[in-house]
């Protein structure tokens, strides 16, 4: 069995973070017997500047036959401005491979209390995953740009919400059994048609699964206030964005914070949480952890190869224990470095 992986490393630390998971993830298929073969696709800032446009259709056509689509991130400086923006080119693979459930794990590793921004004691236990809906509400609604008026429409469906919501139930399942609802009922009515339909699918099917509804402000408050206190967080679209940057800081750095966007069947698109980094970009500086657990992820989501997805964690989680790390996290190495060791610790 050979899978195939369309590989778009993309702008900034893109492909820094992209090949230090290429790395990882090609000693964990060789240690557990699996054939990968990734195939190097132009996407982001990068496919602009080459082809025009930042998902051109050889790249489309290279995702649609794949197995997973790994990505490093997209964007920067140099399109800030341009007609066709890099970010655009992810938001249309999300769309069009219907990649409507984003999990975003947050996890502290051991030891790493001291190196979150929180005290240790907030920091110790902390173990979240954000399912966060991903292609619908204000990123997708109607949009008008005028130089006086520019308007962004957030729109949901009942089945929209319905089908984001399922999996976060099902993923508390395999958890701690709880699910907090993130919205803004007092205002908005999206919100409104969100907690109703959330609400009635945990009346209906989940009931073995506990839920309560926190409006975004507050949430944003007690991410920092108890974060050990969540499971489960569902959100939409742009409130995850936001919340999850925050939380991924509690556990030391963006930089570790992995993600899988998922559909309605196997295929994922992998990704770490964060972006190109431009501030520290092209300097080996950028933590490859979040690229290299999002490898893992897609071992264990869309290539059913959990074995290999351990071996991967195992190695991050011994590399990490034994002091290795970059600078993000008062580690001593460059990115290269720290992917060396850790695929090293891989194929032992
Ligand atoms: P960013 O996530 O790129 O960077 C925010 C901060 O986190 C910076 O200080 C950066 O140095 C740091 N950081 C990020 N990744 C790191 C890593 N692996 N190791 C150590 N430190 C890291 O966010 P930004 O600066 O707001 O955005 C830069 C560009 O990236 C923008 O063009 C944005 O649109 C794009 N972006 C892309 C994605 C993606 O491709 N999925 C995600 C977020 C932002
Ligand atoms: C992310 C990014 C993207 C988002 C941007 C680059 C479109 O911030 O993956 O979190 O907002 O979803
Ligand atoms: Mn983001």
């Amino acid at each position: 069995m050979s899978f195939l992986i369309a590989f778009l490393s993309g702008d900034g630390v893109g492909p820094e973070v992209a090949f230090a998971a290429k790395r990882a993830a090609t000693a964990a298929a060789q240690r557990c017997g699996i054939d990968v073969d990734f195939v190097e696709c132009a996407f982001g800032g990068a496919a602009i500047d080459a082809h025009g446009a930042p998902y051109p259709d050889e790249t489309r056509a290279v995702c649609a036959r794949a197995d997973a689509i790994f990505l490093g991130a997209v964007g920067g400086p140099k399109w800030d401005g341009a007609d066709v923006r890099p970010e655009q080119g992810l938001l249309a693979i999300r769309k069009e491979l219907e990649l409507f459930a984003n999990l975003r794990p947050v996890r502290i590793f051991p030891g790493h209390e001291t190196k979150s921004p929180l005290t240790p004691s907030r920091a110790t236990g902390v173990d979240m995953v954000f399912v966060r809906e991903l292609t619908s509400g204000i990123y997708f609604g109607k949009r008008e740009e005028g130089d006086d008026v520019a308007r962004d429409e957030c729109s949901y469906s009942k089945a929209e919400v319905e089908r984001v919501a399922r999996v976060a139930f099902e993923t508390a399942r395999l958890r701690k059994g709880r699910v907090t609802s993130v919205d803004k009922a007092n205002v908005l009515a999206t919100s409104r048609l969100w907690r109703k339909t959330v609400s009635a699918l945990q009346e209906t099917d989940y009931q073995d699964v506990a839920l309560d509804h926190v409006l975004v402000d507050a949430m944003a408050m007690k991410l920092i206030q108890a974060p050990a206190d969540f499971d489960v967080i569902l959100t939409e679209n742009m409130f995850g964005d936001i919340l999850s940057d925050e939380a991924s800081v509690i556990a030391a750095s963006i930089g570790l914070a992995p993600s899988a966007s998922l559909g309605a069947g196997k295929k994922g698109l992998y990704e770490p949480i964060h972006g190109s980094a431009p501030d520290i970009a092209g300097e080996d500086k950028a933590n490859p952890i979040g690229a290299i657990l999002s490898a893992a992820m897609m071992f264990r989501l869309s290539l059913d190869a959990p074995e290999a997805a351990d071996v991967i964690e195992k190695a991050v989680a011994d590399a990490l224990s034994e002091g290795r790390g970059t600078a993000d996290i008062g580690g001593p190495d460059g990115c290269d470095a720290l992917a060396r060791a850790i695929a090293d610790r891989i194929g032992r």
